[in-house]
Parts: C-alpha cells; sequence; structure tokens
C-alpha cells in the first residue's frame, strides 16, 4: 500500500520553478530581493521551486501551506535550519534539536513561560522599560535600533539568566557581529560574515560559560515555579539522569539570549515606526491609555484592560513580521496540491507573505488594527493565516513572553513619551535576518510628563 502512494506521489510533477546556478542557486537574489518570493508567486502561484542556501527548496505560501506543513511535523518534516544558522546555534541549540530530545527540553523550558513566570516577570520589566525610557528622553534625539537592542537584550538577560549586561556593553556588540553571520553561505574565509560570527560564537560562548559557572556558586533561592530558564536547565537531568553537559548549556543560552532579543528589537522598532506613519491609530491607542487609571506602577490588571493597544501590536507583527518564515526538510515524500515534495529537499513556509492574503485580510496592505476587532476577527476565518509565532510542535516558545514585552514598552510609551521621525532618513526595511530600517530610525523623543 505504503510503495503504491509512494509511487503515486513520485509521478506527481515538481512545483513550477527554477533552480537557478550550480551550487549557489538563487541564494543571492534571495538575501538580496525583497521581492524575491513576491515577483515568484506571481509567476508560479503559492508553491514553487528554487535553489537556497546549498538546498533544493520549496516555498509555500499561505494558511493550507501551513496547516500542512506544521501538522507534518516528524512525519513528514523535521527542522533543518540553512548550514550558516545551525552552525552558530550549536548542536544542542533548542531550534535545532529533534524528537524526543527537543520534546523533553521544551517541555522543561516551557517553564520558564508559564503565566505563573511571566507575572513574576512585569515589575522588572516595567522598571527596566522605565529607565531607558527616561534615558532616551534625556539624550532628545537618538538613533533607535540600536537602543531598543540594548534595551530588549537588557531585559532577556536579566530575566532569562539573571544576569546584568549593562556593565558590558561588549555583549551586545558580539551579538550583533554573531548576528550578521546568520543566513550567509557557510564560506570559512578570514573576511567572511560567516567567519566573523565563528569568532563572535566562540567569544559569546565564553562570556555564557562564566555566567554558567557563576550561577553554579552563587545559586539564587527560588521555589520552582519562579526559576528562570537558567535555573530550570541547570536543574535539570537528562534522559540518563545526568545533569545536562556544560556544551548543551551553553547552545541553549545562546538561543534564548538570540531569541528573546533579536525579534522583539524588530517588533519594537516596528510599532514606532508604524504609529509615527499612522498619526490616528497613534491618538486612539493613547486615548485608550488615559482612560486607564493607574496610580502607582503598571501591573498586569492595567495591562489585561488594553484591548485596543493589543490589537495594534497583532496589527504590527502581522504587518512586519520580524521571522519571515521557517526552514524544514522533507523526511518522507509526501504531496500537497498536486506536487511532489520530495525527500531530501528542504521546505520554507512563508509568514509575511501568509499576511498578505487577501482573501484573508481586507486591504492586506494597509495598517489597521481594526482588523482584529472581535467583529472582524479576520484572522479567524481560516486556522493558520495569522503566523507570526509559527505554529505546531515548534510554535515559538518565547510567544507569549514576546507579547508582554512588547505590551509593557508600548503602554509605557504611550503614556508618557512622544516620539517624531528624524526627516531625511531612509526608512526602507533591510529584511535579513530581521526587518530593520536602514538608518536606524532616527528620532526626536521626549517625555509628556503624564505617565
Ligand atoms: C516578537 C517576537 C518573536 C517572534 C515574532 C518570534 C517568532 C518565532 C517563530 C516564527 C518561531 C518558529 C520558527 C519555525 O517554525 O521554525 C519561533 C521559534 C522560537 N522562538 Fe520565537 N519569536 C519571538 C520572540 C521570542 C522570544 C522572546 C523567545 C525567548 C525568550 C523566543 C524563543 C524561540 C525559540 C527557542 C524557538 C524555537 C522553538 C522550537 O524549535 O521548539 N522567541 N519564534
Amino acid at each position: 500500500m505504503k510503495t503504491q502512494e509512494t509511487k503515486s506521489q513520485n509521478q506527481l510533477p515538481l512545483p513550477p520553478g527554477n533552480l537557478g546556478l550550480p551550487v549557489i542557486g538563487e541564494t543571492i537574489s534571495f538575501l538580496n530581493d525583497p521581492d524575491f518570493a513576491t515577483k515568484r508567486q506571481k509567476k508560479y502561484g503559492n508553491i514553487f521551486k528554487t535553489n537556497i542556501f546549498g538546498s533544493a527548496t520549496i516555498m509555500m505560501i499561505g494558511a493550507d501551506a501551513n496547516r500542512f506543513l506544521f501538522s507534518g511535523e516528524n512525519q513528514n518534516f523535521t527542522i533543518k535550519w540553512p548550514e550558516s544558522v545551525s552552525v552558530l546555534l550549536g548542536p544542542a541549540s533548542l531550534s535545532i534539536q529533534t524528537g524526543s530530545i527537543h520534546q523533553t527540553r521544551r517541555k522543561l523550558l516551557s517553564q520558564a513561560f508559564q503565566p505563573r513566570a511571566l507575572a513574576s516577570y512585569t515589575p522588572a520589566m516595567v522598571e527596566i522599560t522605565n529607565s531607558y525610557l527616561q534615558q532616551w528622553a534625556n539624550l532628545g534625539q537618538l538613533t533607535w535600533y540600536p537602543e531598543l537592542r540594548n534595551y530588549t537584550f537588557d531585559v532577556a538577560c536579566k530575566l532569562l539568566v539573571g544576569t546584568d549586561t549593562t556593565n558590558d556593553p561588549h555583549f551586545t556588540e558580539l551579538f550583533e557581529e554573531w548576528v550578521q553571520g546568520l543566513f550567509t553561505l557557510p564560506i570559512r574565509l578570514p573576511w567572511t560574515r560567516f567567519s566573523k560570527a565563528l569568532k563572535s560564537r566562540d567569544q559569546l560562548l565564553a562570556k555564557i560559560e562564566e555566567i554558567i559557572l557563576q550561577r553554579q556558586r552563587q545559586p539564587i533561592l527560588a521555589t520552582s515555579s519562579e526559576q528562570d530558564a537558567l535555573g530550570l536547565l541547570l536543574n535539570a537531568t537528562d534522559e540518563d539522569g545526568n545533569s545536562l553537559s556544560i556544551e548543551e548549556l551553553k547552545d541553549q543560552i545562546l538561543t534564548l539570549l538570540f531569541a528573546g532579543h533579536e525579534t522583539l528589537t524588530s517588533a519594537l522598532a516596528s510599532f514606532c515606526l508604524l504609529l509615527a506613519q499612522n498619526p490616528e491609530i497613534l491618538a486612539a491607542a493613547r486615548k485608550e491609555q488615559q482612560q486607564i487609571i493607574c496610580t502607582g506602577e503598571l501591573t498586569s490588571e492595567h495591562l489585561k484592560q488594553m484591548t485596543y493597544l493589543d490589537q495594534i501590536l497583532k496589527e504590527v507583527l502581522r504587518v512586519i513580521p520580524p521571522v519571515g518564515g521557517g526552514f524544514r526538510e522533507v523526511i518522507q515524500d509526501c504531496k500537497f496540491n498536486g506536487y511532489h515534495i520530495p525527500q531530501g529537499w528542504s521546505v520554507l513556509y512563508q509568514i509575511g507573505k501568509t499576511h498578505q492574503d487577501t482573501t484573508i485580510y481586507k486591504d492586506a496592505k494597509n495598517f489597521d488594527p481594526e482588523r482584529f476587532n472581535t467583529d472582524r476577527a479576520e484572522d479567524k476565518s481560516k486556522p493558520f493565516s495569522y503566523v507570526s509565532f509559527g505554529g505546531g510542535m515548534r510554535e515559538c516558545i518565547g510567544k507569549e513572553f514576546a507579547k508582554l514585552e512588547m505590551k509593557i514598552f508600548a503602554a509605557l510609551l504611550l503614556r508618557g513619551y512622544e516620539w517624531e521621525l528624524v526627516a531625511g532618513q531612509n526608512l526602507d526595511l533591510e529584511i535579513v535576518p530581521t526587518p530593520k530600517p536602514r538608518d536606524g530610525l532616527k528620532v526626536i523623543f521626549r517625555s509628556i510628563g503624564v505617565k
């Protein structure tokens, strides 16, 4: 039966498309042309083949494709990032692990993102956010992107691994260089971005090892429900009852620190940009804040009342998703929409293009937070049409942490500050590895004296 099925699949055609040049395929256009997927979607439809990062790859666009991919995890597909990403993250990273090890580590780490843990992070997030906002107001004019990066990295370090980065600016610089090597051709020559990123990885791992050793010497006293991610990993045992190896601890922490700040920086910058460009929505967002009376510090109870802000943040992640898509490897021949999906090929699902589907989203190009109000709820018309955080068993583990930090940042910013885009800057977005305004988002920033 199985062989008959495989035979009929193999007789189906491959998706249309072009495999490009030998070896490099279409990698250069993929990296440099922001309209790479749009052009091919116009020409071939929602499923097409290409060759990127050394692999024959099928790109799939839309809610149905997402559902097919997420539901086939571990059966038809397994995670497989391009080599540059997997080498830089390291073999013991949650994003690279597969099968039962992935499942047990995910279960363990998810404790750091449970509602109780998140509630315990709120006061610290509020405090760090207030302190950065005040610093920016003191500066008056700033290039926001690098500052936002320092802020999100600070929050990730304090809350996920219990360490203070403010006295080590070198840490964020190393991460910046490391990030530049992701999604590159993995060529090991001294001047390539990949080689430079590998060097940064070694230095980052050395710093992370210091943090781990320091914590082992001086454990933070906490009840099990209050443990941060590092505490959970340090107390965990593997399948044989042994503590996790230092090599695994380092890869896991590197991934959490990276994933915990890079995507958030992009998301916050997009929020600031889109609100500056949409003054009516900004005014409505401020109005909601004025209606929520808060005499002391902002708490989870106040945040719950900000439903319009939820819609805005969701729309920011729809219009400019920080993660463009996800890679998988086909581990078993299968078929989709009349095409053969061959074993050994890569598959890339597309978040940004899914969010532009005009059969789901009315005037999909417009920034319109009202599309997510309870009456319209456009994303609910079809499962997997909103996939900013992915889906299935690889859905973003830090989703609620990210949403909480975005909301605290946005609420405190709207309540106490105003910002204006500096004229004449380039606001086009660099897309890889995460969307970022080319000139780094230059703004004039001031306090408006209310909280
Ligand atoms: C707005 C912010 C964020 C966005 C848009 C985002 C998006 C995503 C997406 C789309 C995936 C799935 C990729 C795939 O299908 O292969 C993912 C996975 C992941 N994310 Fe996030 N993320 C965000 C923030 C965070 C934060 C704050 C953390 C940690 C604190 C985090 C940690 C991870 C990890 C570890 C994975 C891999 C999960 C696995 O493979 O089991 N992310 N994220």
